[in-house]
């Protein structure tokens, strides 16, 4: 048996030599390692398994502690009722003392094969994306404000959402608030309510957003394009807990989680002045950084299978069962500017276009076709060579822009109409 990757396990026992001893003769490569009693929870995100022996003291405790950042596997004297106790609070399985190399051997084997920290509706099998999942976990289990930053596309909206659904709240509200979709003209009555009669017009009572949310979480997105008006309002409901109504007699206390997300840099907007550092701080108490699809391509395969299964139901006439070697090919060799979203577009995008039970090559955008392959792009013309290229440049400026053309122009450095008249020329929908 080769094993594809080496690991990383913590082992808690007094006896953790004799399972060095077996890791060893098994052929296992340990990355990390620890036999010691005294980790610090800190550091638990940093191992994929961990053996824990239950012929100790105060097992059980550091059994649900452990569990919420890597698989455990119990081990101890045979003894049923504690193996049977030891599944139940969580381990994936237990192992009689003396340990038998063939049985820890089958547990690597079970491991390899099925990552099983993940959270539920995030897909991703990449350590990176394993760290990401350790750190949701850790978060939920906290009540501290979390700045989830991240290209855009990358899911910063899905892990806000996992946060809430893990943790003690999730039973309560999880309110979304889209930052710059409220003027500053509104943003009181919006976040806050009025009380009936506060202003002309005011003739009923309403709550406001943060309150609608109250022992739930609020997840403020694109909190990086605030204005200041924005970040003042909300730093005192953050920082106290309170607020007050327009035309309300006194501050309501509320009990609510924040969590903000944003592809700016707020280290920079701080420096720059367009930020508030108090802010800052006050929401970047746990920070959580997602990592751009191309850094993680080997979740690419899982992810395609994942939006295949999502969207395949929207054909009523053939049934699609995945993708070709080809294109999946394809799609590794792309390096993804619009990160998961984009790769669900074009997903969705083929099943709407295909004519087979596959997806394949030829059901791609061709701009991908063109610009995944470099040699390929080598081959054509000059003039097709800087087609190519523009078109690649507008795609990813129309992915960054989310398909606003004003915006997108901006980026590229060009007037919208002349936006306009390129998409017409190569044939790009918005
Ligand atoms: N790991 C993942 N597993 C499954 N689906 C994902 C994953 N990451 C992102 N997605 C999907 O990709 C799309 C974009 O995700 P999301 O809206 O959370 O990104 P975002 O970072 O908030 O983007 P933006 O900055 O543009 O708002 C969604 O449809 C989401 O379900
Ligand atoms: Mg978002």
């Amino acid at each position: 048996m080769v094993f594809l990757r080496s690991f990383s396990v913590l082992v808690i026992s007094e006896e953790a030599d004799k399972l060095y001893n077996i890791f060893d003769s098994i052929g296992i490569t340990l990355r990390k390692s620890t036999g010691t009693k005294n980790v610090k929870s800190a550091n638990f995100s940093l191992y994929d398994i961990a053996f824990l022996d239950i012929d100790a003291e105060g097992w059980e405790k550091r059994l649900m502690e452990l569990k919420q950042y890597m698989p455990v596997v119990a081990f101890g004297k045979p003894e049923i009722k504690k193996a049977v106790e030891s599944m139940k609070l969580g381990a994936i399985d237990f192992l009689q003392k003396p340990l038998k190399n063939e049985a820890v051997l089958e547990i690597f084997q079970k491991f390899q094969e099925k990552p099983e920290v993940e959270i539920p509706g995030l897909i991703g099998i990449s350590k990176i994306m394993k760290d990401v999942y350790c750190n949701i976990r850790k978060a939920a289990l906290t009540d501290s404000n979390v700045l989830i930053t991240g290209e855009s596309g990358t899911g910063k909206e899905l892990v806000a959402r996992a946060i809430h659904n893990l943790s003690e709240r999730k039973e309560n509200p999880f309110i979304v608030i889209n930052c710059t979709a409220i003027p500053d003209s509104l943003l009181e009555s919006e976040l806050f309510g009025f009380e009936k009669g506060a202003f002309t017009g005011a003739n009923y009572t309403k709550k406001g957003l943060i309150e609608w949310a109250n022992q739930g979480t609020v997840f403020f997105d694109e909190i990086g394009d605030v204005s200041p008006l924005f970040q003042t309002k909300i730093l005192r409901v953050i920082q106290e807990g309170e607020f007050i109504k327009i035309g309300g007699p006194h501050s309501i206390k509320v009990d609510v989680r924040f969590i903000a997300a944003t592809n700016k840099d707020l280290i920079k907007a701080c420096k720059e002045g367009s930020f508030r550092e108090d802010l800052f701080y006050r929401l970047n108490v746990i920070h959580l950084e997602l990592p751009p699809l191309r850094s993680r391509k080997e979740d690419i395969p899982f992810l395609v299978e994942f939006f295949i299964k999502k969207h395949s139901s929207k054909r009523k006439d053939i049934h699609i069962r995945g993708i070709t070697e080809e294109a999946l090919d394809t799609l590794m060799n792309y390096s993804f500017p619009g990160n998961v979203r984009e790769l669900e577009n074009i997903i969705e995008r083929a099943i709407a276009f295909t004519n087979s039970t596959e997806i394949t090559v030829k059901d791609l955008p061709t701009y991908l076709l063109k610009t995944s392959n470099p040699k390929k792009t080598l081959h054509g013309n000059l003039r097709e060579a800087v087609e190519n290229f523009e078109k690649e440049l507008i795609w990813s400026a129309l992915q960054k822009s989310r398909g606003n053309i004003s915006k997108a122009a901006e980026l590229l450095g060009i007037h919208r109409q002349q936006l306009q008249r390129k998409l017409k020329q190569f044939k790009i929908a918005t």
